[in-house]
């Protein structure tokens, strides 16, 4: 993976192009709206989506801007390396689920998340200053978006216990498999998020901090879905979930 050794110099100076880039980018909104596939802009400003005064997922700002930047995966790998203390080599994660996995997740999805937290509508006080900002840009997030989209998922996720996945099976069938997909391969033009590979705890972790309010980017369709399901089944769901097949997703 060393043919990552453009100089640091070389990247930097890469930047200070990629800044007129995105004015000129900025400038082009309205056009580059067009880019974006039609669906996603129907989900991203559709309407009865709303919950407190925020629309779950309005594409404006930085969001756009890194949604239409054309990403390079080696100048990615570089910026990810400052995230890799957390989020591991490989953007594999951490087992017991205090840091996500985030190889192989969508690209959109990626983005999503990234500036939800720069902009505080997800928070997260423990990785805000390594992804704030005055650190990355726009154009660094489309860059590691693309990196971690492309990286593989291996089987070796935390898994829950196994206890009631036939129970969780049918509940994940019925109420989940519509947005997540049948395998939980999610889907990258509606912004939902790949749930195989992942790992249970995350998942319990992020099922309930969507159930209890405290993931404030959640969309209220799936918040009215998990609202009246209690933690044990949530901790089924997470089970079921991680043990789904993480091959490619594309
Ligand atoms: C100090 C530790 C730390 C560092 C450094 C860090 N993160 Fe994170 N990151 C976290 C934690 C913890 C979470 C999960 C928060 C939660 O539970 O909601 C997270 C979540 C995420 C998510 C959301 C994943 C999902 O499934 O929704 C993305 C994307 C992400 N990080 C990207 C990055 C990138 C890119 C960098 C480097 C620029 C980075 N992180 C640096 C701790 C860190
Ligand atoms: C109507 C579509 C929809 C349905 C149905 C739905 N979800 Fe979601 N789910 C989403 C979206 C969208 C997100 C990402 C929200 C955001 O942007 O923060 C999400 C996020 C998640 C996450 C966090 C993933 C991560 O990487 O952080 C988990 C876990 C999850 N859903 C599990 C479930 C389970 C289990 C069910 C069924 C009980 C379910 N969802 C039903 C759309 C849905």
């Amino acid at each position: 993976m060393r043919s990552v050794q453009r100089s640091r110099r070389e990247i930097r100076g890469m930047r200070g192009w990629h800044v007129a880039a995105l004015a000129a980018l900025t400038a082009l909104t309205a056009v580059v709206s067009l880019a974006w596939p039609a669906a996603a802009q129907a989900q991203a400003t559709g309407s009865g989506e709303e919950e407190g005064g925020y629309v779950w997922n309005a594409t404006q700002g930085e969001k756009l801007q890194a949604l239409a930047a054309q990403g390079d995966a080696t100048r990615g790998e570089i910026s990810f390396e400052v995230c890799q203390g957390c989020h591991r080599r490989g953007a594999l994660g951490r087992v017991d689920g205090t840091y996500p996995r985030l190889a192989g997740q969508h690209r959109s999805v990626l983005i999503k998340q990234m500036t939800d937290v720069r902009a505080g509508r997800r928070r997260n006080d423990t990785m805000l200053p390594f992804a704030d900002k005055h650190v990355i840009g726009p154009q660094d997030i489309a860059d590691i978006a693309v990196y971690l989209s492309q990286l593989p998922v291996p089987a070796n996720n935390g898994k829950g216990p196994g206890g009631d996945l036939a129970g969780a099976e049918q509940l994940y069938r019925f109420q989940c498999a519509d947005c997540h997909g049948e395998r939980g391969e999610g889907d990258a033009v509606r912004f939902y998020p790949r749930v195989n590979g992942q790992h249970y705890r995350y998942l319990l972790h992020e099922m309930i901090a969507i159930r209890d309010g405290s993931r404030g980017n959640a969309y209220p369709k799936m918040v009215e879905i998990v609202k009246p399901l209690a933690n044990a089944q949530l901790d089924a769901l997470a089970d079921y979930m991680s043990r789904l097949p993480s091959g490619p997703t594309r």
